[in-house]
């Protein structure tokens, strides 16, 4: 089957320009259970994915799929509620679309939320993790294909991918909410199961304090695009092996919804300074 291309994008960004009173720069990817979130954007507008042209629809319990756009403390933001995961069967230029469709619609700024289970002992259930950097273990790569020069390089350089002043400005505001939050390596895997004990081990001597099964294709489709990305877990569990409760979705998502009201306060610091180019590198 074919994959939706440049073309496409075109006519989804098209169709949310004309749905939107204002274009957001920056977009915000909200992970399981948080979408509650949402109840933080004013004057919003909200469209079902179906709706809109070659946007993929989400498979997955606590993933509505519904693309909001509003004001947050005044500045324009869309929302995505509800993600596509690799492990539905979607390919990963299909799970990737609504980032290209919305860098086309003028988005300058990506936040990927998701959940992740915590490896490193400071990576307890209720903190945040701010990637600093991942390991793609998902065997897969929304790039591989005939590259399209419309979406930048084909070798594209992932060195910084997560941009370091909007890492140190989640950090700081993160310590002045007396939030929980540090910095660490997320290890994305396919899922969908979660994993076993022996594979935590082995993540562990990766480098990797956190799992989950998104956000690095969103992250490597932004970066190709030159966007500037934060991405940010909430860690709902210990990972396997680790605690002796056994690992349930329902566990993922109740953690997660008690997160979205720290991930909204959160929000409030970080999003009128996101779109800032700079951001000052100490106070
Ligand atoms: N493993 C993988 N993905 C996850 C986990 C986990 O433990 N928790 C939330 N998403």
């Amino acid at each position: 089957m074919r994959t939706p291309g440049y073309l496409e994008a075109k006519k989804a960004a098209a169709y949310l320009c004309a749905h939107w009173p204002v274009r957001p720069r920056i977009a915000i990817t909200l992970g399981s259970g948080l979408e509650g979130v949402v109840r933080g954007l004013r004057q919003r507008r909200s469209v079902p994915y179906r709706l809109i042209p070659h946007f993929p629809r989400p498979t997955v319990e606590g993933h509505g799929g519904v693309l909001h756009a509003g004001l947050w403390r005044g500045v324009p933001v869309a929302m995505l509620a509800g993600r596509v995961h690799l492990y539905e069967g979607y390919a990963p230029a299909e799970a990737i679309f609504p980032v290209r469709a919305l860098a086309l619609a003028g988005v300058e700024v990506f936040v990927f939320t998701c959940a992740a289970g915590g490896i490193a002992p400071r990576a307890q259930p209720g903190a945040f993790m701010v990637l600093s950097d991942h390991l793609n273990l998902q065997g897969a790569n929304p790039l591989v294909g005939l590259h399209e020069a419309r979406w930048g390089e084909r070798f594209v350089a992932m060195s910084d991918a997560y941009d370091a002043r909007l890492r140190r400005l989640t950090l700081r505001a993160a310590r002045a909410l007396g939030q929980r939050c540090f910095e660490g390596v997320y290890a994305a895997v396919l899922g969908p199961n979660y994993e076993t004990p022996a594979e935590i081990r082995a993540l562990r001597r990766l480098g990797a304090e956190a799992v989950g099964m998104s956000t690095v294709p969103e992250v490597i489709a932004a970066r190709q695009l030159g966007r500037r990305v934060l991405a940010l877990a909430t860690i709902t569990n210990r990972a396997a092996g680790l605690s002796r409760a056994p690992l349930t979705h329902e566990e993922v998502l109740s953690v997660g919804k008690a997160a979205a009201w720290n991930l909204k306060r959160l929000l409030d610091v970080i999003l009128p300074k996101a779109g800032d180019k700079d951001i000052p590198s100490s106070g």
